[in-house]
């Protein structure tokens, strides 16, 4: 009780004593930062797209390269969940009307490159009973990767529906909807028949190691059929395999354990504690969507209960975060055990720290409330000491101190991000744990993408719904329900 009215009394008079010139300094020193590093990131992604990007040499036009680190670690293939998550933040931003006019034609570049891709035989298999689908990373001028490798890996396919769904549906609201048609539906019918046929089998995971079930893999098929349904019936088609989405949000109930997502089943002898399920929670944020448990969204209590489980499990094995309390910002990575190039933190697993909150903020503002309720009681009290369980409208004061020190905490993972980018604005994958400079890959792609989704997310910019909503409830008891797809050789098509 004692320690408890202390750290309330440092927190207001923290805010109180600081001078509202030095707050200012910080948050423009952030802002600065932010303003150039959007910059640097959107170029640094450019960079590393086929033909022209200055940094791929030899990748074909349209293939999105993981990072031009040819060795230790060699990244320069391309990755359908790298590639995927890049575009879908590129569109994005065409959607949102902040990107550059040329940006349209480089992301008809990657469909046209997908078509060549979805039809290479690989080590996984084929295209025509779907299996090589499954693929996770091909040659930089589309042909297979052949070497030994952990495949299949499932959330490939859903990743790239979704990027195409995403443009898909911009064509739509551009009155293309028969381009969106004839050039998307039959690469994006292919992925999503992909999904409601082998949803139900193993994977490795996101981080190409563990071989199970995986968090981030199972969200990223419902949402991908979710979406896949309503914009099958927009171009006038229909999506048999997206009848098991309930199936797999069935599916996605059995990783939570109570207080935090278990993102890997089997765990591998780690505690589960995992980047995967926070990665997870930013791409199926749905800015319609209350903040709902079901669909673990960004604000719900699971997902918040989830955000401090997995920062607070970083806290004391990075020297580098020293001298940081519970509430403040750190620096994390991929899970608590990883050994990876000396499992480091991660800037891509750090910046999603700081969206999960931004997208929380978004969606009390737009519900006009938040509700603290027992689950989520111990995510607010590391930030307002004083926080009680209840609804809190947005008129109240404890509102607008619990969405301040909210945003402050998501601003504070931007800068640690900040403190550990090279003076040149190189994102590469990781930050030594104990000296923070950059280790394994420069220049990773998908590290450029998580910064500007990030910061798109704080600026208020959110991308379209994928039908969250629409989904109201959990069937009673789970089926490993399965729909064969139907695979057809799609076709570049003029745009
Ligand atoms: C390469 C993978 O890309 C990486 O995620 C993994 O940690 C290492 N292999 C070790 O398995
Ligand atoms: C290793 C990461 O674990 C994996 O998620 C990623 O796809 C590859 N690197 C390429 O960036």
């Amino acid at each position: 009780m004692w320690l408890k009215s202390l750290t309330v009394a440092n927190t207001l008079t923290g805010a109180a004593l600081a001078s509202p010139a030095f707050l200012q300094r910080r948050q423009s020193d952030l802002g600065a930062f932010i303003e150039k590093e959007s910059i640097l990131a959107q170029q640094g992604i450019l960079n590393n797209i086929g033909a022209e990007g200055a940094l791929v040499q030899g990748a074909s036009a349209g293939i999105v390269v993981a990072s031009p680190s040819k060795t230790n670690p060699d990244y320069f293939y391309t990755w359908t969940r790298d590639a995927g998550l890049t575009m879908l933040a590129e569109i994005e931003q065409l959607a949102a009307g902040t990107a550059n006019a040329s940006l349209e034609s480089l992301i008809q570049e990657y469909v046209d490159s997908q078509v060549k891709q979805q039809v290479v035989a690989n080590p996984s298999g084929t295209l025509s009973n779907g299996s090589g689908l499954g693929e996770p990373k091909f040659q930089v001028n589309i042909t297979a990767f052949t070497g030994s490798w952990g495949r299949p890996q499932r959330d490939g396919p859903a990743l790239r529906a979704s990027a195409l769904i995403a443009y898909g549906n911009y064509l739509i609201a551009h009155g293309k909807t028969s381009l969106a048609k004839t050039n998307l539906w039959p690469l994006i019918q292919n992925d999503l028949s992909y999904v409601g046929q082998y949803w139900n089998q193993s994977t490795y995971d996101l981080w190409e190691e563990v071989n199970g079930s995986s968090f981030f893999t199972t969200a990223m098929q419902h949402k991908s059929l979710v979406e896949g349904a309503a914009f099958a019936a927009a171009v006038g088609e229909t999506c048999p395999g997206c009848s098991v989405a309930p199936q797999i949000l069935c599916h996605l109930q059995e990783y939570w354990n109570g207080s935090a997502i278990i993102s890997n089943s089997p765990t591998n002898d780690r505690s589960g504690i995992d980047a995967n399920s926070v990665i997870a929670s930013i791409h199926i944020f749905d800015p319609a969507a209350t903040c709902d448990d079901v669909t673990f969204q960004p604000c719900s209590a699971r997902a918040l209960s989830n955000h401090k489980v997995y920062v607070d499990s970083f806290r004391s094995i990075y020297t580098v975060n020293q001298g940081r309390s519970n509430g403040q910002a750190v620096a994390v990575g991929r899970y608590p055990e990883d050994v990876y190039q000396g499992g480091n933190p991660w800037y891509l697993a750090t910046l999603a720290a700081a969206e999960q909150l931004y997208d929380a903020l978004h969606q009390w503002d737009k519900q006009g409330s938040i509700n603290i309720t027992q689950l989520s009681i111990p995510f607010f009290s590391d930030l307002v000491s004083n926080a009680t369980i209840g609804t809190h409208a947005k008129s109240s004061a404890t509102y607008t101190a619990i969405t301040q020190a909210v945003k402050t905490y998501a601003d504070g993972f931007v800068s640690v991000v900040q403190e550990y980018t090279p003076s040149d604005g190189g994102l590469a994958e990781q930050f030594g744990r104990s000296t923070g400079d950059p280790v394994s890959a420069i220049d990773l792609t998908w590290s450029y993408a998580a910064f500007l989704t990030a910061v798109a997310r704080r600026n208020g910019t959110v991308p379209a719904s994928w039908g969250s909503p629409t989904v109201t409830s959990v069937p009673g008891q789970c089926s490993a329900a399965t729909v064969a797809g139907s695979y057809a050789t799609p076709t570049i098509g003029a745009w």
